[in-house]
Order: structure tokens, then sequence, then C-alpha cells
């Protein structure tokens, strides 16, 4: 496991490894310097962004690790911002985690206690994290099939009304969980109205709407949230990646009073070791001070690249599908096999992208704000001849094989 990891890390940085970063570049051992536009999207300021780094380096010097059954100033102040941050709307609670996976896994057990149901629905196409709660309710076969069973009472439905209708009528469903761009897609909304009928079917049958909003959230697509902003009316939206700043791991399940109540009554019901520490909640309080500026700032010129850019990429005959919203970029390719090839040629040419997790034929382009303007043309200049390098029709890698770049990997030299 770790060899062939091992193995793409050597591949994509063609031996050398990273050794500092800065903005929108790694810099590797080699001198060499890659434009990072993937990170798994938790770079939305870019890296070390100095406003980040200042406020953890004076959490560092203060409390940097919580002592438990003791309050401190910091965790309580960013679950306060982010419920301001969601007013006006039923989520008034936080709960702190590290990773998106904790934040699915909080809000799974809390929608079962709070309604005394048992069956999750979780819509196709969406990714919500590794463990395996959070896999169970994941579309995601490549990751899954060795595994099953995994948590029961779960259905993937398919995304149509009629599908998640009929499994709400049965009157024993918990929560509905999905993605408002489901991690399947090349960065394509589902349609409002879906989503609205989706949500008023959810609530209209005593279940509750949980929205994964961990890599779009935090103005990645716009928005602070994009279901709050559709007026979904969600019981919990799910937070992570880019909230540590870029620097530090953290997530947040931001709920309604309803579903935070028991573990308000019990907080071990659902607790962790490193949950609400001190120093990612420093980096979180400064992400949310400098990312609503920065990204009405920037957002435009940003986005407009990345929409200039799309056809540019969808017009190779490797490319099937496109799609842009805010900062982040799809691209759907033939197969995963050509995917996966697209990937490490991007990162020969001075790109890095990232590969989606639930599926293998699609690449995201996750731009920070940062990226500058030669920065941008050198981008799209290696992005473009990536695309333009590939040959359409390779073969595709089999359910559960290796993921898209592993399957280049396992084609390439070393
Ligand atoms: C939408 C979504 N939810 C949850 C997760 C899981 O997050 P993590 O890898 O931090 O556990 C991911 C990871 O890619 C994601 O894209």
């Amino acid at each position: 496991m770790v060899r062939r990891a091992a193995g793409i890390q050597k591949l994509t940085g063609a031996n050398a490894y990273a050794a500092w970063a800065e903005g929108a570049e790694v810099h590797l051992s080699d001198g060499r310097r890659l434009l990072d536009l993937g990170t798994w999207a938790a770079t939305v300021l870019g890296h070390r962004p100095p406003v980040i780094v200042a406020a953890v380096g004076e959490q560092l010097g203060s409390l940097p690790a919580a002592a438990r059954g003791l309050a401190n100033p910091c965790t309580p102040l960013l679950a306060r911002r982010l419920a301001e941050l969601a007013r006006p709307s039923r989520l008034e609670k936080a709960w702190l985690g590290a990773n998106g996976a904790d934040v699915t896994e909080a809000a799974l057990k809390l929608a079962r206690l709070a309604t005394g149901r048992m069956r999750v629905l979780a819509v196709a196409g969406g990714f919500h994290g590794r463990t395996l709660g959070a896999l169970a309710v994941s579309d995601a076969d490549g990751c899954r099939h060795e595994l099953a069973p995994l948590l029961p009472e779960v259905t993937i439905c398919e995304p149509t009304p009629q599908a998640l209708e009929r499994e709400l009528a049965r009157g024993d469903v918990a929560a509905v969980i999905a993605e408002v761009i489901p991690g399947s897609s090349a960065a394509v909304p589902l349609p409002e109205d879906l989503l609205r009928r989706w949500a008023r079917s959810t609530h209209e049958a005593g279940a509750l709407l949980i929205v994964d909003e961990v890599q779009t959230g935090l103005w990645r697509c716009g928005q602070f949230s994009l279901s709050l902003a559709l007026g979904l009316d969600p019981d919990a939206v799910l937070l992570g990646k880019t909230l540590g700043g870029g620097v530090m791991p953290l997530s947040a399940m931001l709920c309604t009073a309803r579903m935070a109540a028991r573990l308000e009554d019990n907080p071990f019901l659902h607790s962790q070791t490193f949950s609400g520490h001190p120093l990612a909640c420093a980096a979180g309080l400064a992400y949310l001070d400098a990312a609503e500026d920065a990204t009405t700032r920037d957002r435009g010129r940003v986005a407009a690249w990345l929409a200039a850019l799309r056809p540019r990429l969808g017009g190779h005959a490797a490319v099937v599908e496109t799609g842009a919203r805010g900062l982040m970029m799809g691209v759907r390719f033939t197969s995963a096999h050509v995917a996966g090839q697209f990937v490490m040629a991007a990162a020969r040419l001075g790109v890095l992208v990232a590969p989606s997790d639930a599926d293998r034929s699609v690449v995201r382009i996750l731009a920070p704000l940062v990226l500058g303007e030669a920065q941008m043309a050198r981008a799209a200049d290696a992005l473009d001849r990536a695309c333009a390098g590939l040959a359409p029709a390779s073969g595709t890698a089999p359910p559960g094989g290796p993921g898209p770049v592993a399957a280049a990997a396992s084609t390439a030299k070393d």
C-alpha cells in the first residue's frame, strides 16, 4: 500500500519530493517548481498564507493543545463564528473534527439519534470519506468493493425525485446525504429544482437533510454554503479541507439544535482526542476572516480564467465533458486510464491537479485565489498541452482496480 503510494509520488515528482511551498507553488527538492491546482481542495488561499501562519504561530506560543476538561478561548469562538456565517438558518450548532470523514460520521450518528431511525439514503455520485461509515454512504465502487458489507441500512439512490421519494415513503429514513456538486461530476451542480424538491420531500418524510460541502463550501464555489444559498434548509452542512487555511487539518459539522441535542447531553456519544484542537481552530478563525474578503477581491479574476480554460480543454478528443463553478473546474476524460495519463502529463509540465475520489475518469482543477496572471498563462498552456498529448481511447481501469493516477503509474516506467 505504502509502496504504491510512494511509487505514485515518485512518478508525480519525477524522483523529487516537495521541499517547501508558498502561494500557488510547490518547490521540489531538485529546484523545480510546480503550480498546485490540486492539493485535495485544501488551499483556497494557497500554501502558507501569511495570515494563517501568523495566527497558528501565536496560538503555538500560548495553548497549542486543549487541556481536556477545561474550556479554551479559541474553540468556542470558531464554533460561534461558523454559526454566525450560517445565519439566517437553523444551523446554530457546530461540532469540530480534523477531516471530512469525521464530520460525515458525526452527522450520520446524530441523525440516527435525533430521529430514532437507522436508514440513510445517499445520493448517487457522492463521496463523503474513507472511514467505514463515510464509505458506506459514498458512491465510490473502487474503494468499497472489497470491504462489503459496510454500514447496513444504507441505500444509494439514483438522482431522480421518484427514486428518492419511493425510498422516503417507507417512513424509516433518518437522513438523506447529498452533495450539491456530486464528487463524481465534472464540477456540474445538480439541477436546482431537483435539489429543492428533494429537500422538501426529505423534510416532509420526517428525515434530516445532510449536505456535504467539504469540497465545495467556504467560498470555493462562490458561497459560504451552496445549500444555504439555494434555500435548501439543510439540517446539517459539512465543511472541511480549506477550513484550516491550507495549514491545519480542520473540519466542521454545522447542525440544528435538534440534531445536536443528544450530543449536548452526552458529549461522549461522539468525540475525538483532537476535535476542537486550538491550533487548528486558530487557523480556522484566521481563514474565515481572510477568505470572504479575498474571495470578493480575487474570485472573479480566477473564475474567469477557469471559465476561459474550459472550452480550451473541452476541445480535445480525450475530453468528454467539462464544468466549472467558482474556483473549481472538472474535466471528464474518455476513461480512468486517460485521466491518469493526464494527471501525470500535467505534473511533468509543471502543474498538479486532483483526481476525483468518486469517479476515476474525472480530474478536478482547483485554483487557489493567489494565482497570478503569469501563473495562469503557464498553467493553461501546460494543461492544454497535457490534453493534446493524450490518446483518446486507451483502456478503462477495472472496477476496484487502481485509481487514475495509480493506473497511469502502473503502466509508466520509473
Ligand atoms: C465532498 C467530500 N466529502 C468528504 C470528503 C472526505 O474528506 P477527508 O479526506 O478530509 O476525510 C471528501 C474528500 O475528498 C470530499 O470531497
